[in-house]
């Protein structure tokens, strides 16, 4: 939730910069047009060790979950453009100065891609993170009941299941909760205070086979 704050309010702040950059070279403003497949390359060369991204398939967990960092922004609108700014930001000034006298907190180095090289990233960003994943997109049905496929395209990014080699940390890892049947096909059928509901998205089918594969392979 404070990551989400600091991106909005880095929204509007690199909004303010924008005007006060206007005309001058090295304004934030995301110039010319991006190539998305560079940027989605480059991030899992370059971003990937640190950062979860659903629809690139990484897992780092050094810097914050990027899905849930412009989730909000994105529930509030904000357009792929606003975010590319925030990220093209991020990259050319890393921890930026915030961090300093902070040492014990992870830092991110600034400027580890640059010029067109860290726009396509940004815009690669954009236009995916929040998005809930390559999958989300199309429809789950295609996942059959298949309940690995399943947890992989729906689950992994927040739970830690070695059987599907997820390793999200948004809610509980399921290998040490080993949670029964019961409690899953509950849980993912009506969600919990942070974790969405399935029911609708997923067929009672595709619910049971999922909760099948985490209560018989979890902890094991
Ligand atoms: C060595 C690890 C590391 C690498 C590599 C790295 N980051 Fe980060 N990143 C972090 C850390 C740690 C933070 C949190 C500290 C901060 O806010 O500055 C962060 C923060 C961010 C944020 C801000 C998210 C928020 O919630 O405010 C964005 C966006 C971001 N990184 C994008 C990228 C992109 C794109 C790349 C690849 C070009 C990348 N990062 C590479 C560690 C890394
Ligand atoms: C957006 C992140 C997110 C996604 C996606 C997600 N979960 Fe969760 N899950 C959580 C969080 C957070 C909790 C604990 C708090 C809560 O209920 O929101 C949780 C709790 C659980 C629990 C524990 C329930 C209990 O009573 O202890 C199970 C089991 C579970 N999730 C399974 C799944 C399965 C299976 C899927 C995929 C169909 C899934 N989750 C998708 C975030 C998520």
């Amino acid at each position: 939730m404070r990551r989400a704050g600091r991106v909005a309010a880095g929204i509007a702040g690199v909004a303010a910069a924008a005007l006060l950059a206007a005309g001058c070279g090295t304004g934030g403003v995301a110039p010319k047009q991006a190539d998305v497949q560079n940027g989605e390359a480059l991030f899992k060369s370059s971003c990937a060790g640190c950062h979860t991204l659903a629809a690139a398939g990484t897992n780092g967990t050094i810097g914050p979950n990027l899905d849930n960092a412009f989730a909000s922004d994105r529930s509030q609108d904000f357009k792929d453009s606003s975010i590319e700014n925030v990220v093209l930001d991020q990259i050319r000034l890393g921890s930026g100065p915030i961090a300093i006298g902070k040492v014990e907190e992870p830092t991110m180095p600034a400027n580890i891609v640059k010029g067109q090289d860290a726009v396509d990233v940004a815009a690669y960003v954009a236009s995916v993170a929040g998005q809930g994943g390559p999958t989300a997109s199309s429809s789950p049905a295609s996942l059959g009941t298949n309940g690995k496929k399943i947890f992989q395209s729906e689950c992994s990014s927040c739970h830690t299941l070695a059987a599907a080699g997820a390793t999200g940390t948004v809610g509980p890892n399921l290998d040490q909760l080993k949670p029964p049947l019961a409690t899953v096909v509950r849980q993912v059928t009506n969600g919990g205070a942070v974790m969405p509901a399935f029911k609708g998205k997923l067929t009672p089918a595709q619910i049971e086979a999922v909760a099948t594969f985490v209560s018989s392979s979890a902890g094991k």
